[in-house]
């Protein structure tokens, strides 16, 4: 039992520090489409690099990978239930919202400027949403 709690606090952190980058990433974006002059923007595009592959990736795949051995350690107890899956669905999405960040990173990256920074405002509260249904789902187990 106790390696299966070690694997869960390690799970735990990496998840805070994903967010971490998830929340931040898209504030950058709001600067960086607000910015007028090209000093700015070279900051704001080694910043968003710096995140996106220091914090951001290496978080989003220890948490997936502590979050998949601590499944596979709790299936008998947890593979017939719904809230596991859902919770994964809601990772799905915390994924792909990842990669359009990068999508985003890249075209900044080129000077284009592919949504309004009013479409970042709203984009940087998404997670939000993940963020409190997964936390919900896997705490309290509801079904
Ligand atoms: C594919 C991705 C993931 C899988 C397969 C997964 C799976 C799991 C499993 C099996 C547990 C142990 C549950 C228990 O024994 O009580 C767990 C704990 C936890 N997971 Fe994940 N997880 C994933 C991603 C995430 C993400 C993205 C979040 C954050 C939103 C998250 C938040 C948590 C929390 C807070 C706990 C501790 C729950 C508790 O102590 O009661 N997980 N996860």
């Amino acid at each position: 039992m106790t390696g299966y709690l070690w694997l869960k606090a390690f799970h735990i952190v990496f998840v805070v520090t994903w967010f971490a980058g998830i929340f931040y990433m898209p504030r950058l974006f709001v600067y960086h489409a607000s910015a007028d002059d090209q000093v700015s923007k070279e900051r704001f595009k080694v910043m968003e690099r710096k995140l996106y592959r220091v914090i951001m990736n290496p978080s989003m795949i220890l948490t997936i990978v502590l979050g998949i051995w601590l499944f596979a350690e709790s299936w008998q107890a947890y593979s017939d239930q719904v809230w596991i899956w859902l919770k994964i669905f809601l990772v799905v999405l915390l994924v792909g919202y990842h990669h359009y960040c990068l999508r985003i990173i890249k075209a900044f990256a080129d000077d284009e400027l592919i949504h309004s920074e009013r479409f970042f405002r709203i984009f940087n509260e998404l997670p939000v949403f993940i963020l409190i249904g997964a936390v919900i789902l896997v705490v309290v187990k509801p079904f």
